[in-house]
């Protein structure tokens, strides 16, 4: 779009007759219409050249350069522009044709005041309109492309990250294995202290890869047979190391479900115990617990995840699951986090035909649940990707 000022009021009339240049020029003006005038079509085309219209008032028949050439030319250069046509009785062809041709209405000399000004009001109307809507459009794909550049950053970002991570993780464990004089308390401390940040970095860059991966269509589970309640002790074995640190009681996993077999993708089972059980370490004070139970029939598991931590107030508890969604308070602010975890958790559930809820209130802690279906037949509708 050019850069010009761009007024929807002003008019350019084009007349050979002097007497209508002057009588409507007059009659817009009064009604607040910036008015440019031409005798012939070539000096309007310099003065379509010069600023921008919003409407064009034309005569048909002109010498030299006429008023369907001129149409023409504005239709070609100036596409938002109005164009009306005056016509006498003979010429009403002509500016049935003009309409064919992208006029926007013609008027029938002799022809009255008022219908000149409705007219022009009408297409300034018509002028701003497509203006907004031409600049809507270049503002939406203009936002567009920067959403895709963020994203492929967010996403080139984190593989990066990985990398070194990995490296970092196999030089630490090699270092514990390899370096038995590390027996001191201060250096045990120091490389406890390592392991921690590292698995919170690494969760960290998976949350992050993972969310990219969802907003791009490419995280498609890949279903096979497993153990909710393995996988859930797992977890909390990994994190054996932090609820140390943080002083928080981490409580047997209780299954009274018969036998935790379930059809899923391990690797994003994986993702939402650590996605819970890190938010349930993170929203629980030192002294708090924090638990797994399983249950469920034939049809479907449930897993909950809970603690006796801060809890969620009612108002927030589907909130919590937009993206970047974190409830304001003192907590958040001293844990940081970065909102995506829960979003994670529902794309995952979505993709398994399950559903994810919170049961909690501050009083009593958090009792985040999730029901899956056993098996990818007791979904319905779902294809071979539950998509
Ligand atoms: N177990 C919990 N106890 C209290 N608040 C929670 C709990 N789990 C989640 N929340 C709330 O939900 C928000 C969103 O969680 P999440 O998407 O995992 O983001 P993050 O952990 O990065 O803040 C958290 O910031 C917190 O306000
Ligand atoms: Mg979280």
């Amino acid at each position: 779009m050019k850069d010009r000022a761009l007024n929807p009021k002003k008019v350019l009339i084009v007349d050979d007759d002097e007497s209508i240049l002057r009588v409507c020029g007059r009659t817009l003006a009064s009604e607040g219409f910036e008015v440019v005038t031409s005798q012939n079509g070539e000096d309007a085309v310099k003065k379509l050249k010069e600023s921008e219209f919003g409407v064009v008032f034309t005569d048909l028949t002109m010498p030299e350069m006429g008023g369907k050439e001129l149409l023409k030319h504005v239709r070609q250069n100036h596409s938002f522009t109005c164009v009306n046509i005056f016509t006498g009785a003979s010429t009403v062809e002509g500016a049935v044709e003009c309409m064919r041709l992208g006029a926007c209405d013609y008027i029938s000399k002799p022809f009255g005041m008022n219908e000149l000004t409705a007219m022009a009001f009408r297409c300034a109307g018509h002028y701003s309109h497509h203006l907004e809507t031409a600049r809507l459009n270049h503002d939406i794909t203009a936002y567009a492309e920067l959403d895709k550049l963020k994203s492929e950053f967010v996403s080139n970002v984190s593989h990066e990250l990985r990398t070194p991570l990995f490296s970092i993780g196999g030089a630490l464990d090699l270092l514990l294995q390899t370096m038995p004089e590390l027996t001191d308390a201060a250096s045990k401390k120091l490389v406890e202290v390592m392991h921690n940040n590292l698995a919170r970095l690494n969760s960290t860059v998976a949350n992050v890869l993972n969310f990219s991966r969802i907003e791009k269509g490419a995280f498609i589970p890949v279903f096979k047979n497993m153990d909710l309640a393995a996988l859930a002790r797992k977890a909390m074995k990994d994190l054996h190391p932090l609820f140390v640190q943080r002083g928080i009681s981490a409580e047997p996993v209780s299954s009274s479900a018969a036998g935790a077999m379930i059809e899923a993708d391990p690797e994003h089972m994986e993702q939402v115990l650590i996605n819970l059980l890190g938010n349930a370490i993170k929203f629980t004070p030192r002294g708090g617990r924090v638990g797994v139970e399983l249950s469920g029939g034939a049809d479907a598991i449930l897993m909950c995840v809970w603690d006796t931590g801060c809890g969620i107030a009612p108002q927030y508890h589907k909130k919590v699951f937009d993206r970047f969604y974190q409830v304001d308070g003192s907590i958040i602010r001293e844990t940081g986090g970065s909102g995506i975890g829960l979003s994670i958790v529902k794309s995952i559930m979505e993709m398994h035909g399950g559903s994810v809820w919170v049961e909690s209130s501050p009083e009593t802690g958090s009792r985040i649940n999730i029901s899956l279906p056993r098996s990818r037949q007791k979904k319905e509708g779902g294809n071979h990707y539950g998509i």
